[in-house]
């Protein structure tokens, strides 16, 4: 079937994040927004009808991720991504930033060292500090259009007490799916400095077309040995309301290192909805999840020519990965205070303000793009007539 992401939902009034609380986050109201990570589409029919089957069904005790659940994410991690994982080296967690939390505290102690390598997610900055670790920062290199790792400079940061890099693959915000070699560079230096990844993959299916994800544990021996991933269906198929997430290790101290952690704090029990959500949109979701892929490219299109026509100062970072496009607004000369005012007082476009994302984020918004063409272009309308 064909899915029409073209005709808005109203989001107003579901308790959304994205669209009901400007008033709480930014103290203004009647905002458009194209912030936060979630997409403005609703899920795929099969995991709507799922979840109202069960909602149907009417008894809410406690549930358990059922085995068909796991087995449907083997099959979607060899079909999509070519690696080949087993039943006992996932452990079912309740979101990737509750589970990057709890890794830190399960691979590294207060002081130690962890490794950012911003601009990137903010939450990974905010986790590493509300626990007491230390931040490390390895800044992206942009050279032209293009980020990179700076592994060169990543030896230097390193110290004795650094244990952890947290990866973000596909980047987000800088929308880079990075190679083979980049990520086999990555790993040599943190398996030979004894370094644990926490590789954040939570963005792994939404690939551009002319680009492929390489889970970093499936690299190599060495590589499983060193990597802990965190991953969900909940981004890829629109269901953060539903919630799940699965972190996922081959090496068992590393896995048990990260069960032990969790079961202090009793996340045991799903909820009714996630893995059933999760399962449905595994086993069904391919074709809307294709046709999602092709929609964004389309608006990823749509920005660029519109950009490149009316606010030619602005340059696009080519997406590779996620639906976040991460805009270059410094050739404009504003400050990111005045940035902020004419964009968000003043043409009440909320965007992500580049700051947020730590070092090399200022000058730069971060545009979701996984909404109706018609919002992507109602916003840009607003923007560039406070910017141009
Ligand atoms: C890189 C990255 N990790 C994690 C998350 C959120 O994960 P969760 O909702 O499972 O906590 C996001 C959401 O935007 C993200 O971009």
């Amino acid at each position: 079937m064909r899915y029409d992401f073209d005709t808005p939902v109203n989001r107003r009034g579901s308790a959304s994040i994205k669209w009901d609380y400007g008033k709480r986050f930014t103290g203004l109201e009647n905002l458009l927004p194209l912030w936060v990570a979630d997409m403005d589409f609703p899920a795929c029919t099969e995991v709507i009808e799922a979840l109202k089957r069960r909602s149907e069904h009417g008894v809410f005790g406690y549930t358990l991720e059922p085995e068909s659940y796991y087995r449907s994410v083997i099959d979607w991690m060899l079909r999509r991504h070519g690696w080949a994982i087993r039943r006992g080296w996932m452990v079912s967690a309740p979101g990737v930033v509750p589970s990057l939390n709890l890794a830190l505290l399960a691979y590294s102690q207060p002081g130690d060292g962890v490794v950012i390598q911003p601009p990137v997610y903010y939450p990974f900055k905010e986790s590493i500090k509300n626990n007491d670790r230390r931040v490390v920062e390895n800044p992206l290199r942009l050279d032209g259009e293009r980020y990179t790792m700076d592994l060169v400079q990543l030896e230097e940061a390193i110290d004795r007490r650094t244990r952890v890099l947290v990866l973000c693959s596909p980047h987000n915000p800088v929308s880079r799916v990075w190679s083979p070699q980049e990520l086999e560079g990555l790993v040599e230096i943190c398996a030979r400095r004894k370094i644990i990844i926490l590789s954040d993959e939570i963005h792994h299916d939404l690939i551009m077309p002319g680009h492929h994800h390489t889970p970093t544990a499936s690299l190599s021996q060495e590589a499983a040995t060193v990597t802990v991933t965190l991953t969900s269906a909940t981004k890829t198929f629109n269901l953060a309301g539903v919630g799940c997430s699965l972190v996922i290790a081959s090496d068992k101290q590393l896995r048990e290192r990260y069960h032990t952690t969790q079961k202090r704090i009793c996340t045991g029990i799903a909820n009714a909805f996630s893995a059933l959500a999760a399962e449905t949109a595994y086993r069904q979701g391919e074709s809307w999840l294709e046709q999602v892929i092709e929609y964004i490219q389309g608006n990823y299109e749509f920005l660029t020519a519109f950009l490149g026509e009316r606010l030619p100062a602005a340059r696009v970072i080519p997406l590779e990965g996620t639906y976040l496009a991460w805009v270059d607004l410094r050739a404009l000369g504003f400050s990111d205070e005045q940035l902020k005012e004419r964009v968000l007082r003043r043409a009440r476009v909320w965007l992500d303000d580049g700051p947020i994302f730590g070092s090399g984020g200022r000058g730069f918004q971060r545009i979701n793009l996984a909404c109706p063409r018609s919002t992507l272009k109602q916003a840009l309308e607003a923007v560039v007539r406070v910017l141009g």
